[in-house]
């Protein structure tokens, strides 16, 4: 198979240029003017731009949470993302607390062997560390190409592990080569204003916000970044939604400290009102909360600054019945939001033709930055001869309106329902094949392969 694009604007981390890309079997062969190939289908991208593949390397697919499971599959979730501009997702292995990491990964393998339409890996979400799983962890960076381990600093009983886990986990990742990630915000605190809250009856949606305020990840944020600094760990944190927790990370800087960021589209385009709307509100929550303007233009500044380095969705849906299983008690609400479709046309719209930040920016935070830092560039996240041919044809001028009746996603609401963008994805191809065009999806469940990561430091970026 060969596809040769002609005149397109090829956008990278660095620099935008007019050009064709020639594209043989899986990988990309030539980049140039006027390229002379026979291929067996030529796509004219005269005023589009091409854009490598997004990688989302915050989703959360078929994922057992609060009592139900993420209403997206390997299948739905792949296929929506594909749909949407995303080429590849990082999904989150579950450590059950008491079992092994083996263990998880093998219920993971077959929930997404045989069913993803579009390329995926792994994040390990230790649990419950130990000098067994210490060894696990060494196995997974060196034979499973699982590189990073994910942290929860919230959620006790089920995911949270403690100060002095964090710091062993620390030590071990750092010296084979790995990354921690985090979810940084303040478990006990959190719990004790949920606990208050209830105890008064504040059940809506609106006592879910008012139960993490901005301290608690600030507090947290802070607190891994010192931890990061006292065992040389390189570390990650992930859908930061707050000025206090960049600032945290801002402080960190001033010891030479690189602690990378990601935020995620909705703390960029949403704001804490929608917890206005009674139950509705339940459509927004999830962890942490959404919050104010304030916070939107720190992190945008933040992201052209360079504190921030990435942009995933933590996308985790429910549909709305099993988000009513918090209908009289908003601790019993499903924590999260379906999103995975939507993070490359909003960050366009909304960055690019909304003037905040550049072309070459968009693709450093939706692509590029997340292949490096999580060991796989420049096999993905760029456009270059050698690398895989995850393309994004992509028409900058195109105004469409976000709806439940037009999304991929398996989630009966759209938590952007209404919102116009300016932008659309039109043809996306992965690893050399078309995978999206005139609306619909040519690959079948199973062509979407699990990528093997290489090791990771400080200074990849
Ligand atoms: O609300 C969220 N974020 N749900 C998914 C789990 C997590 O904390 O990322
Ligand atoms: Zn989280
Ligand atoms: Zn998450």
């Amino acid at each position: 198979m060969s596809i040769l694009i002609k005149n397109g604007r090829v956008v990278t981390a660095s620099e935008s240029y007019i050009a064709d890309v020639y594209i043989e079997d899986e990988k990309i062969n030539a980049i140039g003017k006027d390229l002379k190939f026979s291929a067996d289908q030529i796509i004219d991208a005269t005023d589009r731009l091409v854009f490598p593949g997004g990688i989302d390397p915050h989703v959360h697919l078929d994922m057992p949470f609060m009592g139900t499971y993420s209403s997206d599959d390997y299948e739905t979730g792949t296929r929506a993302a594909l749909h949407g501009g995303t080429t590849m997702v990082i999904d989150f292995i579950l450590q059950t607390q008491g079992d092994t990491l083996a263990n998880a990964l093998k219920t993971w393998q077959k929930k997404s062997q045989g069913k993803a339409v579009g390329d995926y890996s792994y994040h390990m979400a230790v649990t419950d560390f130990n000098d067994e799983v210490a060894k696990e962890v060494v196995h997974f960076i060196e034979e499973e190409g699982i590189t990073s381990f994910k942290t929860f600093m919230a959620y006790k009983g089920a995911l949270m592990i403690d100060d002095g886990q964090m710091v062993q986990l620390m030590k071990i990742v750092e010296k084979n080569g790995g990354l921690v990630t985090v979810h940084a915000t303040n478990g006990d605190m959190i719990d004790s204003l949920i606990a208050k809250n209830r105890a008064e009856g504040k059940l809506s949606p609106l006592y879910h916000y008012l139960s993490q305020p901005e301290v608690t990840e600030a507090e947290a944020s802070a607190r891994f970044a010192d931890m990061l600094a006292y065992t040389n760990c390189p570390g990650y944190i992930v859908h930061m939604t707050c000025e206090g927790a960049l600032n945290a990370v801002r402080n960190a800087t001033q010891r030479n400290q690189k602690v990378f960021v990601e935020t995620c589209t909705q703390y960029l385009v949403l704001d804490a009102s929608l917890y206005e709307k009674d139950f509705e509100g339940a459509k927004w929550v999830m962890s942490p909360p959404l919050r104010e303007k304030k916070d939107q233009e720190a992190l945008w500044s933040g992201i052209n600054q360079g504190l921030v380095q990435v942009v995933g969705t933590d996308h985790c849906p429910f549909l709305w019945e099993q988000k009513k299983m918090g209908k009289d008690d908003f601790s019993k609400i499903p924590n999260g939001h379906p999103a995975i479709e939507h993070r490359m046309e909003l960050l366009y719209s909304e960055g690019v033709h909304g003037g905040k930040i550049s072309l070459t920016k968009y693709v450093e935070i939706s692509a590029t930055n997340a292949a490096k830092i999580f060991g796989m560039y420049p096999k993905k996240g760029t456009i270059a001869i050698g690398s895989d041919a995850d393309l994004v044809i992509f028409d900058p001028n195109k105004k469409h309106t976000i709806s439940v009746n037009t999304h991929h996603m398996n989630c009966d609401y759209s938590a952007y329902e209404g919102q116009e963008v300016v932008g659309k994805v039109e043809t996306v191809i992965l690893r050399g094949q078309i995978a999206i065009q005139n609306g619909a999806c040519a690959l079948a469940p199973g062509y979407g392969q699990f990528v093997k990561r290489g090791k990771t430091s400080k200074t990849v970026i």
